[in-house]
């Protein structure tokens, strides 16, 4: 595999703790699979309870230091630490796409993404103001100064391999809190690189540790919730799992972030402009193969132009080219795993059964790896699963609608609210219908939601606590008072 890369060191195998790259204490290890062919990559340390603690007393003994060393310095590193990100971007991108299966160029525009978080973090280091707050009493002067949280645990998802790592450790790390890492089992390669690369710009030993796991995904999570050294928990993934690692945390009392599970609503009103609706909504979908929290899931069209609408993404989804994410032209690639591929299948099955037409894809590819044909349904409606669950797969569902009111009332009725999307060249109803969408994020008129200076995360079961620009670095402090007595003035 590492001869697939034109830096070979970015290929790892271990683990690291505490600078050293490391196996499993059990010496237990787990294979990492290429989705689009089933093909083994990678074994990895299988790691466990005792791992975790050393990764956790690794980052608790080097905070000290950390969280003194100049936010200016830390920038300074985190900065580099982009820079190297972006120059190895052709080998992190081939990692990603191995082990992930996006399509190749749309791995390299997530390392660009990734490296963007860093980008934006390094200049927030410095920036980690305090305040002085007039007091009550002429006698006192009150501050209140920001200081980093300490030990933070991050969850990290498979779908954005480098982005997800970046988007929580750079921030921690940004703030002067030290980190344990836990990417995902599908995708571990992807972050051990990037950990590699935070290596190379300087970090210094302790201040990110990565720990990998499979089998012992559970234990190695509910470890790390338990270990009182672990100040924070920042979690990527389904609402289900969020509220027991919630559950798991309560005993040491964690400060939590939880970006959890969308349920995205695109919303196409009849007077957008046509193509330039069905262009966004592409890039809202199509994104990772259908594969992101914030993946418009809810297509509700306005019933004048709705067959327009639905001819139109027809035509684009017949050229979107299924396949290995190498292959020249590929837009969309394997699903990550044969769950996702069951998962599409059975919300596609379900519509059609309660009166959804199929107009085009549908079917899983027969095969080693893990295709499932894009697909475009219509004559949706709320009942059907799809409506209340994330299809997480290239699966575009349209609903017909009449009026604004009624758009807002289906897109609101969803017990998440992550993204939203809304098509209009009004401006009155731009501004109109983004105050009411219960959404963290809502596009207008366009399909991107995230990016380094953005505050990212969501209402609802769609979790708490912000992810990007000055709001994501905020998340890993604290504040606290300090009140002076002064001589009487
Ligand atoms: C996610 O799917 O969790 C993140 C998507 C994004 O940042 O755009």
């Amino acid at each position: 595999m590492a001869n697939r890369l034109i830096n070979k060191t970015l290929f790892i195998e271990k683990a690291l703790i505490d600078g050293q790259w490391v196996t499993a204490q059990s010496q237990e290890r787990f294979d990492v699979f290429n989705p689009s062919n089933g093909e083994k990559l990678a074994t990895l340390p299988e790691m466990d309870i005792e791992d975790v603690t050393l990764a956790t007393k690794a980052a608790a003994s080097a905070l000290s230091s950390w969280k003194t060393t100049p936010g200016k310095t830390r920038g300074q590193i985190i900065r580099k630490w982009a820079n190297l990100m972006n120059e190895n971007g052709a080998d992190l991108a081939t990692l990603m796409t191995l082990e992930n299966g996006k399509p190749y160029a749309e791995a390299k525009g997530e390392i660009t993404f990734a490296a963007g978080y860093l980008e934006f973090y390094s200049g927030e280091a410095e920036r980690c103001y305090g305040e002085i707050v007039p007091s009550s009493n002429s006698s006192n002067r009150v501050f209140a100064i920001k200081q980093p949280i300490g030990v933070v645990a991050c969850l990290a998802p498979w779908n954005f391999p480098a982005a997800m790592i970046t988007r929580k450790a750079g921030a921690a790390i940004a703030a002067g809190c030290t980190t344990v890492v836990k990417p995902a089992g599908e995708t571990p390669l992807t972050a051990l690189a990037i950990a590699f690369l935070g290596e190379q710009a300087g970090l210094p030993k302790g201040i990110l540790n990565i720990v990998t796991a499979m089998r012992k995904l559970e234990t190695v999570g509910k470890a790390l919730c338990e270990d009182k050294i672990v100040k924070k928990l920042s979690f990527t993934g389904s609402t289900p799992v969020g509220k027991l690692l919630m559950a798991q945390c309560a005993s040491s009392l964690k400060k939590l972030s939880m970006e959890l599970g969308g349920n995205s609503p695109f919303i196409i009103f009849e007077d957008s402009d046509l193509d330039q609706a069905v262009d966004i909504l592409m890039s809202a979908k199509i994104r990772n193969s259908g594969q992101t929290c914030v993946c418009a899931n809810r297509i509700y069209v306005q019933r004048s132009i709705h067959d327009i609408i639905a001819a139109k993404l027809v035509e684009k989804f017949k050229n979107l080219k299924i396949g290995d994410g190498f292959l020249e032209g590929v837009t969309v690639g394997p699903l990550t795993s044969k769950r996702g591929v069951q998962k599409a299948a059975r919300h596609v099955q379900e519509a059609i059964s309660s009166g959804a037409k199929l107009l085009h894809g549908g079917n899983v590819i027969p095969g080693h790896g893990n295709f499932f044909e894009p697909a475009v349904l219509t004559s949706m409606n709320p009942t059907m699963l799809s409506h209340r669950e994330e299809i997480f797969a290239p699966v575009a569902a349209l609903y017909p609608f009449d009026t604004e009111e009624d758009v807002i009332e289906m897109a609101n009725n969803s017990e998440v609210g992550l993204g939203s999307y809304v098509c209009t060249k009004d401006g009155a109803r731009q501004w109109r219908v983004a105050e009411q969408l219960e959404a963290g994020m809502v596009g207008i008129n366009t399909g991107v939601l995230s990016g380094g200076e953005i505050p990212f995360g969501g209402l609802k079961q769609s979790g708490f606590g912000l992810e990007g620009g000055k709001w994501g670095v905020e998340e890993y402090l604290v504040t606290r008072a300090v009140i002076m007595a002064v001589p009487d003035v």
